[in-house]
């Protein structure tokens, strides 16, 4: 019937509600506007045959969903939502990335300008790229716990052991996904992160070189390797993880649905708690809307987190022939570089973490019988006692990897160096004040000393009786005990600081650590000092006294 006709048969308000309520059918998959209502609120269907199981069918989104789940599948506490929350992270990259992409070119001569831009003068610019880089980083600790929650629930085994495998490439995705983006900024941290990245790759036995060339697109990290790395970040990953997230989720929510808890599975568990299990949950509206709640409180956390705790870094520009103090990989890599001061970088960068991995895929063909005399076919963590053993050891090996890929760890740099380094870095804020921690905090590290408490002048740690008052003789009083503190062996070493007048509002400070060097075998006196600046209209967040 045409609107004209419903019009004359049952009068214009109710052609309008009929027309409207098509519409609405349309766009919804069937579902009228009262059924989502009742939907939202849990009550039960409001029209029959079940508009619920119409939209499953109908809809391309909910059409990849299974149409239930078994209850116990969807306990919280069997999942914690892992594989969900790897999910909603990756969509998190996608939506923040593409409006990133819009205000930013992978070119040496622009990136770090755009990077500026994006800080400054885009419209909530500063909020999408730590938005950005929270999510990239959540998303490799949740796609991490996600795998230790399938491990230590056994849940790889029979019939999901290719699930497994195409999650362990999704692992492997997820780290490269945030590497690749890591050099974009084309600042010291990244530049100098991916160098050693990629310097990595070249240890490769045979093909080493090649795959070095192929990264880098010339012998150093040039216009070149940084077009590379935006295609692999902006194009050939995402297009991988979206093909993998497909087969993985296809697998888990077409053919094996997800696990329930073990001791359901195997029937140790109470009668009552085994029957509650099995109940059937629909997808509409039970899984969706815990979804959509999930979905909120996720997106609140980080927004929450972006505007009052989290701060992507920017350091300064790159710079090629300047390599930082402690270059550092990001925190998902300090286990490599925990290994590489093991020994030999063929040896601990490439054939250990590549059979490290090569394991990792294999873990649910290996855990079998027939395999290892140690495993079992079951489940149960009471049964799985040689797995579980291996998954925690396994996990602690990787910690202490990773506590010495910190520069926490077998630091090379001389002790002198590292003092001076402490207190005015190359990059970050370095030594805190201590009146930062009284008043509660503050931000720019020694660089934060008000401008007119720089008295000039040269004051040296072995005459405390001249310290100049207020914070500068505080940073004087800690700089000496630091100086004792790395050089031991050297009571003669001492430091000094020296404020001078450079021009018109600007002072120059220097700061200079005398020692004996071991290696000259003389009583000479070397030295190694670092100057800054500090203008008087410039300041550093949360110093006034
Ligand atoms: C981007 C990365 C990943 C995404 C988006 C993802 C997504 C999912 C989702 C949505 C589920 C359904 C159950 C749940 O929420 O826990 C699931 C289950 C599963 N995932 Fe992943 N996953 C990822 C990475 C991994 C990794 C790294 C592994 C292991 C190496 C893995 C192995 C499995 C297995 C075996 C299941 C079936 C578990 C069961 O039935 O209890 N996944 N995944």
């Amino acid at each position: 019937m045409t609107f004209r006709e419903d019009v004359r048969n049952d009068g214009l308000r109710q052609a309008i509600s009929k027309l409207a309520d098509e519409r609405f059918r349309a766009i919804m998959a069937g579902i009228s506007l009262d059924e989502l209502r009742a939907l939202l609120r849990g009550d039960d269907i409001t029209e029959r045959p079940n508009p619920r199981y119409r939209a499953q069918v109908k809809s391309f989104i909910l059409h990849l969903r299974p149409k239930f789940y078994q209850e116990g599948s969807t306990w919280f506490t069997h999942t914690f939502r892992l594989g969900y929350f790897s999910v909603f992270t990756f969509l998190v990259e996608v939506i923040t990335g593409l409006i990133l992409m819009v205000y930013y070119a992978p070119a040496p001569g622009r990136a770090y300008g755009d990077m500026l831009n994006i800080l400054s003068n885009v419209t909530f610019g500063k909020f999408f790229r730590d938005l950005h880089r929270l999510g990239a980083e959540l998303m490799v600790i949740v796609v991490v716990l996600h795998m230790g929650r399938v491990y230590f629930t056994g849940a790889y085994k029979k019939p999901r052991e290719f699930t497994w495998l195409t999650g362990a490439i999704l692992l492997f995705i997820t780290l490269f996904l945030s590497f690749s983006g890591y050099l974009l900024p084309w600042d010291q941290l990244a530049y100098w992160a991916v160098t050693i990245g990629t310097s990595m790759a070249e240890a490769a036995p045979i093909f080493g070189n090649e795959t070095n060339l192929l990264l880098r697109g010339a012998q150093d990290i040039g216009a070149g390797g940084l077009l590379r790395f935006y295609l692999l970040h902006v194009f050939f990953l995402p297009l991988l993880a979206i093909l993998f997230i497909s087969i993985h989720y296809y697998k888990v929510a077409r053919e094996h649905s997800i696990s329930l808890p073990a001791p359901i599975e195997e029937k140790t568990a109470p009668s009552e708690k085994i029957q509650s299990a099995t109940r059937r949950i629909d997808i509409l509206p039970d899984l969706v809307t815990s979804e959509i709640m999930w979905a909120a409180i996720g997106l609140a956390v980080m927004i929450i987190a972006v505007t009052f705790f989290y701060e992507a870094p920017l350091e300064s520009h790159a710079n090629p022939l300047k390599t930082p103090l402690h270059t550092k990989a990001p925190w998902y890599f300090w286990f490599l570089q925990g290994m590489l001061k093991l020994g030999d970088k063929t040896l601990w960068g490439v054939i250990i973490p590549t059979v490290m991995y090569v394991l990792v895929l294999l873990v649910p063909y290996t855990d079998d019988p027939n395999i290892n005399p140690f495993s079992h076919t079951s489940r149960l963590a009471t049964k799985r006692k040689f797995s579980n053993a291996m998954g925690i050891v396994t996990a602690i090996i990787m910690v202490i990897f990773s506590f010495m890929g910190t520069p926490n760890y077998g630091v090379t740099a001389p002790p002198p160096v590292e003092v001076v380094q402490e207190f005015l870095p190359e990059e970050g804020k370095g030594y805190q004040l201590s009146i930062c921690t009284r008043i509660g905090g503050c931000d720019g590290g020694i660089r934060a000393i008000p401008y007119e408490q720089l008295t000039l002048g040269l004051y040296d740690t072995r005459e405390p009786s001249n310290y100049p008052s207020g914070v500068l003789g505080e940073v004087m009083h800690d700089f000496a005990e630091e100086i004792t503190r790395r050089l031991p062996d050297d009571p003669a070493a001492y430091g000094t600081i020296g404020i001078t007048q450079a021009q018109e509002n600007l002072k120059r400070m220097e700061m200079t650590v005398y020692f004996t060097d071991p290696e000259t075998e003389t009583e000479d006196e070397s030295s190694y000092s670092l100057p800054d600046y500090v203008h008087e209209e410039v300041h550093y967040e949360g110093i006034e006294e």
